[in-house]
């Protein structure tokens, strides 16, 4: 077994692999389960509000709404989900506290670290005495570290499609937030957004001595899916969150953008959004995060998965005799980075001369998949494919959707 050890916010991880805030957050036997899968850290689901008008609602996202999620393998849509579960206000600090007090002796007797969550709603905005009183209440129950997340809907009328001008009024909202849980709190603070919002925010949060920021997204994976037999939407309204593998890549981005914002080491990531797999976590963990949170993908497949994933960075990092420190961020610079663009860029402009298909018949199994070839550039005879240069336009796809690994762009 490598070792899987993360130094993060000053202490050390047992590994990478983190249950991120949520529904996996919300039960004692859900934190139970992810601790005993072997998880470095567990976090549990954002309080809210306490309601002060019990049975008025102020906002679609507030209500504790059942069902609340659907996963879309039947509309099309493996490894996906449609959520509408917003941040209920039935799971108050007091609750929140009351669970991290039940968990603790099993986190500390596995090693698992326990992040708190506090989700900042207007009405804390509004009222920071009440905020700094919650934080206090969380922060009694003694987790390891707090994570708060400002949610774009929450500030902006609803509205999930905050443009520039919508982070830049979630970070003014942001300000008196982000100043009471550093005042306040004895752990250290993780405050858990998207690219856009680190954009807006990075100095501030620099400022404020914050060195753990978490990475994920909402806002731009809001969506919508029709049930075409009823001919209705899954869940009637302007949009809501889709969650799935569909983000891994703009998740990868934004992990290595916020990464070359903050620059150097001293402000480490977690990142969520998208992961599936252990290939998924060194991926994100190679776009600069020191720890990967997954949520949905447990969700579907149990909690069975945070171990395959554990034991699939252990032995990643064996058959390549790599550590943890070699691989996190190892693909940033090249990411962030235009010249090397170019550089690859300028790589790909070869003439057709240059470059062309080769196919290994002894390793084709007759799929026909590269004969979909838009351009004619190959085709199948007695079951074997057959390429064409003069038709063919160099393009690389046949290569990528052979199964077998059996056409290669052969170069000059
Ligand atoms: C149903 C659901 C509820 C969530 N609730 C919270 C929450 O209360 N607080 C929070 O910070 N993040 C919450 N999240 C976001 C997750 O922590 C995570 O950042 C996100 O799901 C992306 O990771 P994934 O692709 O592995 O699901 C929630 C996610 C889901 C799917």
């Amino acid at each position: 077994m490598a070792d899987l050890r993360v130094e993060y916010a000053g202490m050390e991880f047992k590994n990478p692999v983190v249950a991120a805030s949520g529904p996996l957050g919300r039960t004692y036997e859900s934190l139970k389960r992810s601790i005993e899968a072997g998880c470095g850290a567990v976090t549990l689901k954002s309080n809210n509000v306490k309601v002060k008008e019990p049975g008025k609602r102020r906002s679609s996202h507030e209500a504790p709404v059942k069902p609340a999620h659907v996963f879309l393998s039947k509309y099309g849509l493996k490894q996906s989900m449609i959520n509408w579960e917003g941040v209920p206000t039935d799971f108050t600090a007091e609750d929140e506290r009351n669970l991290i007090r039940k968990i603790k002796p099993l986190a500390k007797k596995h090693g698992a670290r326990i992040i708190a969550n506090i989700h900042p709603d207007p009405a804390y905005v509004e009222d920071l005495d009440m905020f700094r009183e919650d934080i206090r209440t969380l922060l009694s129950a003694e987790p390891d570290l707090l994570e708060t997340v400002p949610c774009a809907y929450h500030y902006l009328d609803d509205s999930p499609h905050p443009e520039e001008e919508g982070y830049d009024l979630i970070a003014k909202a942001m300000t008196g937030i982000y100043e009471a849980i550093i005042d306040e709190s004895t752990v250290p603070v993780i405050i858990k957004a998207n690219h856009p919002f680190f954009a807006l925010t990075s100095d501030f949060i620099k400022q404020l001595g914050v060195k753990t920021v978490h990475v994920t997204e909402g806002p731009h994976f809001v969506g919508t899916i029709v049930d075409i037999e009823k001919m209705k939407p899954l869940c009637p309204g302007p949009s809501v969150y889709t969650y799935g593998r569909h983000r891994r890549p703009v998740m990868n981005l934004q992990s290595a953008r916020v990464k070359d914002l903050f620059g150097g080491d001293e402000v480490k990531l977690i990142a969520s959004s998208g992961m599936w797999t252990a290939e998924d976590c060194i991926e994100r963990m190679m776009c600069g995060a020191h720890l990967t949170a997954l949520h949905t993908a447990i969700q579907y497949h149990g909690h069975g998965l945070f171990t395959k994933i554990i034991d699939g960075i252990s032995e990643f990092l064996d058959r390549k005799g790599l550590g943890l420190e070699q691989v996190v961020g190892a693909a940033v610079a090249d990411i962030v980075s235009e010249e090397a663009h170019d550089k690859f860029m300028d790589e790909c402009d070869l003439t057709s001369d240059q470059i062309w298909p080769e196919i290994d018949l002894d390793k084709c199994n007759g799929c026909g998949m590269c004969a979909n070839c838009i351009h004619g550039g190959i085709s199948m005879e007695a079951d074997k494919p057959k390429t064409d240069l003069d038709l063919c336009m160099r393009c690389g796809v046949c290569e990528s959707v052979c199964p077998v690994e059996g056409i290669q762009m052969a170069r000059a």
